[in-house]
């Protein structure tokens, strides 16, 4: 492992505000909560790795990290004690059963859902250090705009919105839309629309909210926001399933629906990142 895992995780050299997004890192994220941002990142992370891809999901939703009950993993060093100095960085990495590395926040990070110089800081630390480890960082992020999803996705190069077809699922994808927008000033967010019921669902939501955007979000001239539609998962039992038994479900259930529209999401996303020009 490089010398930059083992050195202290609070070194001053550090910047408390990144300068522009981290290549390489891509934040899944969503408007309104539990609409699949664990279960994508999980099961895109095990696909990704499937195809040779070095990955390492970091689990960023501080306050309610649940990435480690979808993987039945529970490991006795945590992003926890990274940032409170108790441990290493290459300590809290853990690999997973899909064939890809985990950084998990664990419990007792309650105090890091508030958004302190410190947090920022650290957080900072740990994602650049682990950047040259691998292919693809990605973000299991929060739902909604609170400062700490708003900081985890602003260090992402790329973004991914997870929507349902829901209508609420959907004014809260455009509100954090809106937001990544205006603060961040992204210009391309890649949208997943998960739990669907038809065919082509996924599209057409996304043409709508384009269509919303292009008329309500005002970017600067010549400079349109532009929703990628990445693909759709369809709503499918296999997934509850994969989830009670805590297993991935393209490990357990490789050929059900949700399970192939995750392996054709893995190809997309890896093909647009190494075709995109950092
Ligand atoms: N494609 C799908 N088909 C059926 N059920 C699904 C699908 N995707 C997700 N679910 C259900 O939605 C639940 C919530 O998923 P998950 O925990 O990944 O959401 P989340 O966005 O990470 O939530 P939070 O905002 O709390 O972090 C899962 O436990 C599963 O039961
Ligand atoms: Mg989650």
């Amino acid at each position: 492992m490089s010398d930059i895992l083992t050195s202290s995780p609070r070194s001053p050299a550090v910047p408390v505000v990144p300068l522009k997004p981290l290549g390489k890192v891509v934040a899944v994220t969503s408007g309104k909560g539990g609409v699949g941002k664990t279960f994508v990142s999980a099961n895109l992370a095990a696909s990704l790795a499937k195809r040779g891809q070095k990955i390492l999901v970091l689990d960023a939703d501080l306050g309610l990290a649940n990435l480690d009950v979808v993987l039945n993993l529970y490991p006795k060093i945590t992003l926890h004690d990274v940032f409170t100095g108790k441990a290493k960085l290459e300590e809290a990495i853990v690999r997973a059963p899909g064939g890809f590395s985990v950084l998990l926040a664990g419990s007792g990070m309650v105090e890091y859902s508030r958004l302190t110089p410190n947090v920022r800081e650290d957080f900072l630390h740990i994602i650049s250090s682990l950047l040259p480890l691998y292919d693809i960082v990605l973000l299991d992020t929060g739902a909604g705009i609170s400062d700490v999803v708003l900081f985890a996705v602003s260090l992402a190069s790329e973004v991914i919105v997870v929507a349902t077809p829901e209508p609420t699922s959907l004014t809260d994808a455009y509100a954090t839309i809106k937001v990544l927008v205006g603060e961040q000033q992204r210009r391309v967010i890649r949208m997943v629309i998960n739990q669907t019921n038809r065919m082509g669902d996924g599209r057409a939501i996304t043409t709508q909210l384009q269509q919303v955007l292009d008329r309500f979000v005002v970017s600067k001239p010549g400079e349109k926001v532009r929703l990628v539609h990445m693909g759709d998962i369809p709503s499918d039992l296999s997934v509850r399933q994969a989830i009670m038994k805590r297993q991935l479900l393209i490990q357990s259930m490789p050929g059900c629906p949700a399970a192939l529209a995750l392996a054709q999401l893995a190809a997309k996303l890896q093909e647009s990142l190494i075709t995109q020009p950092r």
